[in-house]
């Protein structure tokens, strides 16, 4: 299966593509996780990246296309993947089918996670992210059962992102209604599209994934 999630900055996106993971056996592929190891590794693309996801646009298709490629070539995909932040733009998605075609396959489902604007702020700027695990937590929405302790690892070092300030999430959610939210009617004209109302608590929109994965489930 390639399932594709659509959303705008703090819909979930993240949060639900781990949870399949660990269900269903599916591989998340974030761009969003991969350009940020670029510019923590400092390779080019990663030192390209890094002025334009800290001002909350899109890094270039040419950049994103190819680390998505090389990351796609990796057999650990072959079961299945979820592409988080992947395509969000026209051309991404275009090169998404062609790349898939090689190898038979298309797009599965795209999911479109459904927020309003003003919640996603909150969200985004309350967020932080265990260091040596990475499950993600939310200061109000979702904090460790032990403070300062990740629930899955144990781990007591946590990261917040340096993109997760209110202009830059603005900045973001522009991004998102001017270039990526065209692509919902676009994978809705393929009969591929399914929506979910992402302002439910966390595990009622797991459920709502699960179903569309595993129908009747
Ligand atoms: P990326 O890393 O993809 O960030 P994003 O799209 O802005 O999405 P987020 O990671 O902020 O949100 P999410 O939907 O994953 O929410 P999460 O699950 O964390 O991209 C970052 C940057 O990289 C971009 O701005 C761009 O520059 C670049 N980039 C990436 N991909 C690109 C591409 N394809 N092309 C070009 N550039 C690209 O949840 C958020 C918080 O809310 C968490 O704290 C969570 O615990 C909480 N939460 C989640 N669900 C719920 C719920 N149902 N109720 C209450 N709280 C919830
Ligand atoms: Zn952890």
């Amino acid at each position: 299966a390639v399932l594709v999630l659509l959303g705008p900055p703090g819909a979930g996106k993240g949060t639900q593509a781990r949870r399949l993971e660990e269900r269903f056996g599916l591989v998340q592929l974030s761009t969003g996780d991969l350009l940020r190891a670029a510019v923590a590794a400092g390779s080019p693309a990663g030192l390209a990246a890094r002025a334009v996801m800290e001002a909350g646009q899109l890094v270039s298709d040419d950049i994103v296309i190819a680390i998505l490629r090389d990351r796609m070539a990796a057999p650990d995909t072959r079961n299945g993947v979820i592409l988080d932040g992947f395509p969000r733009t026209d051309a991404q998605a275009a090169a998404l089918d062609a790349l898939l075609a090689e190898t038979g396959q298309q797009v599965t489902a795209a999911i479109s996670l459904e927020v309003d604007d003003a919640a996603m702020v909150a969200r985004v700027a309350g967020r932080f992210t265990c260091a040596a695990c990475g499950e993600g937590y939310h200061d109000d929405f979702k904090p460790p059962a032990v403070a300062g302790r990740c629930d899955r690892c144990g781990g007591a070092a946590f990261t917040r992102r340096a993109d997760d300030t209110a202009e830059t999430v603005a900045a973001r959610l522009e991004a998102y209604h001017a270039q990526t939210a065209p692509l919902i009617a676009h994978y809705r004209r393929r009969g591929v599209l399914e929506t979910i109302d992402a302002m439910q608590p966390i595990d009622v929109v797991a459920e709502s994934l699960g179903r569309i994965v595993v129908p009747g489930t």
